[in-house]
């Protein structure tokens, strides 16, 4: 990425999580795994669940009243308001337009982005390009996910791993030098199949058949996903800081998308990374798609994780298949 004119960077950050919180014990209950099992194999030991009333623009909407509030910025400075998520309220409209409604962001546009897991990195570079450009001075950017909706709880394969959250950062012009530094986005179509929710859009709009043949919910090939994973987190970090001018040795944290520990891990020592040097919550939350990064994030900027100066990596990849990976100079002070 050019950062030849205006360096945009990260002013403020929230994250929300719903209260109740599901154990790897209670997940014994309903299918046939054991605590040992999921904390060995993903290194997740319990995971936060929406009630049924509660849709992904409930948890959008608190964590970015958070974000506005740590970068003390007001709702209707917000020019635009970007969500990234797999599982919105409706089809249409947005979660973005239902959030912009909530927090009266009267002067912003919206919409929702598509990139699974990968979602919220996207959305953090294409709205530091319409601040970049001129086009806008403030984005507020979200990754929010009610994943527990679309979970097949009968499904041991997949029902172990996903939880539910929101984080949001809100984006605006920073000191020279600091902010976005290098971005890596990617994309694999052909691997589509291996992570998808078949049912309930135009292939396969919903219908007894596909309810019966659980189409609704999500099907993944986890092995297939787990290479995939491994392979490419390390090397989206390595193309992101290249395009910064930097090297792995330069990163102060790391803030890898949250599906296991053992692709974490496997990441971080490609990179040649202490894991010290690496933001992990995978335990409390499991995976929950986009809003793993920006939980991540706020966790590690409010907990002085991340200081002044500090390069700051974040990199994803998910359903697409999809990667990305950004880096920035963190801006902020305490
Ligand atoms: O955001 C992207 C989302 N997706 C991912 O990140 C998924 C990436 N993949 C993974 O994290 C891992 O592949 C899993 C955690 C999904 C699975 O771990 P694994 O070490 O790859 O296990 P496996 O699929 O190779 O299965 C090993 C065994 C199998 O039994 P057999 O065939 O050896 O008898 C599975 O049936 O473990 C069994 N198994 C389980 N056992 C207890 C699979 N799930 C469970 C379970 N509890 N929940």
């Amino acid at each position: 990425m050019i950062m030849n004119e205006k360096s945009v960077g990260i002013i403020g950050t929230g994250s929300y999580v719903p209260e109740k919180i599901v154990t790897n014990k209670e997940l014994e209950k309903v299918v046939e795994t054991s605590d040992e099992w999921i904390v060995e194999r993903t290194g997740i030991k319990e995971r936060r669940v929406a009630e049924p009333t509660i849709a992904t623009s409930d948890l959008a909407t608190k964590a970015a009243e958070i974000a506005l509030a740590d970068a003390g910025v007001s709702a209707d400075e917000i020019d635009l308001i970007i969500v990234a998520t797999v599982t919105p309220d409706m089809s249409f409209p947005s979660v973005a337009c239902i959030v912009q409604d909530n927090i009266k962001a009267k002067n912003a546009a919206a919409f929702d982005l598509s990139a699974a897991c990968s979602g919220f990195t996207y959305g953090l570079v294409v709205g530091s390009l319409f601040i970049k450009n001129g086009i806008y001075n403030k984005v507020l950017v979200i990754g929010a996910e009610t994943l527990s909706k679309i979970i097949d709880w009968n499904d041991r394969n997949t029902c172990i791993l996903f939880g539910d959250g929101a984080g949001a950062a809100v984006l605006g012009k920073v000191e020279d030098g600091y902010g976005v530094l290098g971005v890596e986005l990617g994309s694999d179509g052909s691997g589509g199949d291996l992570l998808k929710l078949p049912a309930g859009g135009s292939r396969q709009p919903v219908s007894v058949e596909t309810i019966d043949n659980r189409l609704h919910f999500i099907h993944m090939n986890g092995n297939e996903v787990f290479k995939f994973a491994v392979k490419i987190m390390g090397e989206a970090a390595v193309k992101a800081l290249d395009d910064a001018g930097l090297s792995p040795d330069d990163i102060n944290c790391l803030i890898p998308h949250q599906a296991n520990i053992r692709i974490i891990q496997s990441a971080a020592k490609r990179l040649k990374v202490p894991m010290e040097k690496v933001m992990v919550n995978v335990d409390k939350y499991g995976n929950t798609s986009a809003a793993s990064i920006p939980i991540a994030l706020d966790e590690a900027a409010r907990s002085n994780r991340i200081k002044k100066d500090d390069i700051v990596v974040l990199v994803g990849f998910g359903a697409g298949l999809t990667w990305a990976s950004c880096v920035l100079k963190w801006c902020k002070e305490d």
